[in-house]
């Protein structure tokens, strides 16, 4: 089936079926075209709460649809390719986390959105790279873990530095490969540029930017700058909204490697396809449900 079939057949079935279809900032351009709503974590997680549809299709990774889910367990959240994972959240498990616990037990677990239901299940409070700063600054416990994500974590300790905050060793595979001197060679080329990057980027990149925020935070800062040339430091799909949102900058990526492999699973077919056959499914067991919904409601009510 060609393109415009493909996606006519998608908006056919969305409205049939009465389904909503968001994807992350990081899905392939035609699927981000196709959706009703593109976005980082933390938008998308509104949306799918506050949304009426009882049909959710995911574009995203498995955590992603996975946290649409805990948010509102009455509605079918369907992610279209159910090994779309996330290397960072496989790095901590529960038992991780009920380790940490017996070991700190007078510290608050702040859990990054980047996580299975199960961590999220025996966390306080989850949050996004758009929020984690407030987050953790405004949690009433000056002991914090932070996890699973190092260099968001560091991020967020060099901002609330009142705080003492204990890290944990997972990070994003992509955002690692940009190194310090992707930055200062990218500068050299590009002296007029702002350089705006992911705080999963590690510390000495994000220690040379000029703007550190969650890839939304990126599209709207480069939105409504006067500057007119950016050097940009996350995943390649923010390029798809920065450039239909500013026809007249300029971006350049950091680094060439700075292709999700997960996220990019996600294609045209495969969401038709789960419209259409209404798959894959996205189930939380109970008992992780209820701990994991308390996590995140309580950063929908703080962020
Ligand atoms: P955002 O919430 O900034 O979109 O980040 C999601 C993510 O997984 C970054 O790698």
């Amino acid at each position: 089936m060609n393109i415009e079939a493909l996606k006519n057949e998608i908006y056919k079935l969305k409205r049939e079926k009465n389904a909503l279809i968001v994807a992350h900032n990081y899905q392939i351009d035609e699927v981000q075209e196709i959706a009703d709503f593109v976005g980082d974590s933390f938008y998308l997680s509104k949306v799918c709460a506050e949304r009426p549809e009882e049909v959710i299709v995911f574009c995203g990774v498995h955590f992603m649809a996975e946290s649409a889910k805990i948010l509102s367990p009455h509605k079918k959240v369907l992610l279209p390719e159910i090994d779309a994972g996330c290397p960072l959240a496989d790095m901590v498990t529960a038992e991780d986390v009920e380790n940490l616990k017996k070991k700190y037990p007078d510290y608050s677990i702040v859990c990054y959105i980047n996580s299975p239901a199960s961590v999220k299940a025996k966390s306080d409070v989850i949050c996004t790279s758009s929020n984690a700063v407030k987050i953790v600054r405004e949690l009433p416990n000056n002991k914090i873990i932070f996890l699973p994500d190092k260099n968001l974590g560091s991020f967020v300790k060099k901002q609330v530095p009142e705080k003492n905050i204990i890290l944990w060793e997972g990070f994003c595979i992509t955002h690692y490969k940009i190194k310090k001197e992707d930055v200062e060679k990218a500068k050299s080329l590009h002296p007029n540029a702002l350089v705006l990057v992911h705080p999963e980027c590690r510390p000495d990149v994000v220690e040379l930017a000029d703007f550190v925020g969650s890839t939304k935070q990126i599209i709207d800062f480069a939105t409504a700058s006067k500057e007119k040339e950016f050097i940009i430091g996350t995943e390649m799909g923010v390029l798809y909204s920065l450039k239909k949102l500013n026809p007249d900058k300029k971006f350049y990526i950091l680094h060439p490697g700075m292709i999700c492999p997960n996220m990019k699973k996600n294609t045209l077919q495969s969401v038709r396809d789960a419209l259409l056959y209404e798959r894959y499914q996205i189930e939380v067991e109970e008992e992780i449900m209820q701990g994991a919904k308390r996590a995140l409601a309580k950063m929908l009510e703080m962020g």
